[in-house]
């Protein structure tokens, strides 16, 4: 089903209403909130990573927001469909973050396996939680589903709850996401409450973090399926002009000549127009307008011409970055060390404050 035609549940109206005041918080002190984001390496990132979420992470960086940034190596390896080569996915996304502007004098770029002490905040966060309320959490139903529970690995089940400590580790008070997301926050939430009433009533040791919703509509693959890294359907940020054609030419579209936009009745071709006004900062609308009679050719020309002038500069910062591995290396280390020290505290902390002075 089309997002666009999903209605939304109280809950998600809730969460959307509370990201709106948010914004207007962030915008009148902005240096009072630390997000954390993720993203699993296991591919390169693509337009729908970059419109959905990593736009909005550099923006946020850019009005003075603590960023961190983790690239979840450890939960990469609960995928069914491991990365053939993890060194190389997560140098790739160390560069796909810098060529987009993630700017590391700024921001944090950290990978799991880096930083041992954050994954030792499993263990006592899972003390917190109880196996039924793990079940519940949609992800690890739906892969509980996928897999069965004979095959789940006990990582797998786990991963919202490591998903807490990756964001309280560093005291995170802000988590932009896609809504499939809102559950983990919640999670977290749980788990900083029950924290904080077990082992520190009189005085809250851990934020109890907010999502922050991103305002960007949910893009679908250029097959009119669900836009995915391991997919093949999207458009990749390194893909070169002449990649960006041509997987832009095998898109789906529809044979009607004249090209409107009507998410609900002609979703894939509604779609590119969404890729291009993004692009472009135009509404999808105004696109369709332009190109009018020219059908799915002039079409597919276009969303191909914007998304290539949108990400020129990026593309060519990127190949830069490429050519100097040690850099992205350089990056990645010291912004574990960093977290390293801030998660070494907390786990410090956690320790007196659950088990006191030995
Ligand atoms: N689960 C996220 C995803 O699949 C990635 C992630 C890992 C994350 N840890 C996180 C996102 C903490 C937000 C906060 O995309």
């Amino acid at each position: 089903m089309p997002a666009a035609t999903m209605t939304a549940s109280p809950s998600l109206r809730a969460s959307q209403k509370r990201s709106a005041s948010l914004e207007q918080r962030i915008a009148d002190d902005p240096a009072s909130f630390r997000i954390l984001t993720g993203d699993r390496p296991t591919g390169a990132l693509h337009i729908g990573h970059y419109f959905g979420t990593l736009h909005n992470r550099v923006r946020l960086q850019d009005s003075g927001v603590q960023v961190f940034v983790l690239i979840a190596d450890y939960q990469a390896i609960t995928d069914r469909l491991a990365s053939p080569d993890l060194p190389r996915d997560v140098r790739g996304m160390v560069a796909d973050y810098l060529a987009i502007g993630i700017d590391p004098s700024r921001a944090v770029i950290f990978a799991h396996s880096l930083v041992p002490e954050l994954n030792q905040l499993l263990l006592p966060f899972l003390s917190l939680v109880s196996m039924a309320e793990i079940g519940r959490n949609p992800t690890v139903k739906d892969e509980m589903a996928a897999a069965g529970s004979e095959a789940m690995s006990g990582l797998m089940f786990t991963y919202p709850v490591h998903q807490a400590a990756d964001i309280l580790f560093c005291h995170a008070n802000l988590v932009p996401v896609g809504k499939d997301q809102l559950p983990h926050v919640e999670i977290t939430r749980t788990i900083a409450r029950r924290f904080n009433d077990r082992y520190s009533p009189a005085q809250p040791y851990f934020p109890e973090p907010e999502a922050l919703l991103s305002a960007a509509p949910l893009l679908l693959g250029l097959d009119g399926t669900k836009m995915g890294k391991s997919r093949n359907n999207s458009v990749p940020l390194r893909a070169s002009a002449d990649q960006t054609a041509a997987l832009v030419a095998r898109a789906k579209t529809d044979s009607e000549r004249s090209i409107t936009y009507e998410p609900e009745r002609r979703p894939e071709v509604a779609n590119l127009l969404m890729i291009a006004g993004l692009c472009r900062e135009q509404p999808p609308s105004d696109v369709a307008q332009r190109i009018d009679g020219g059908g799915a050719a002039a079409l597919k020309a276009e969303v191909t011409d914007a998304i290539n002038e949108r990400f020129a500069a990026a593309r060519a910062r990127r190949a830069e970055l490429e050519s100097e591995p040690g850099y992205l290396r350089d990056v990645l280390l010291a912004g574990s060390v960093h977290a390293r020290d801030i998660a070494a505290q907390t786990l410090d902390s956690v320790r007196r404050l659950m088990h006191g002075k030995y």
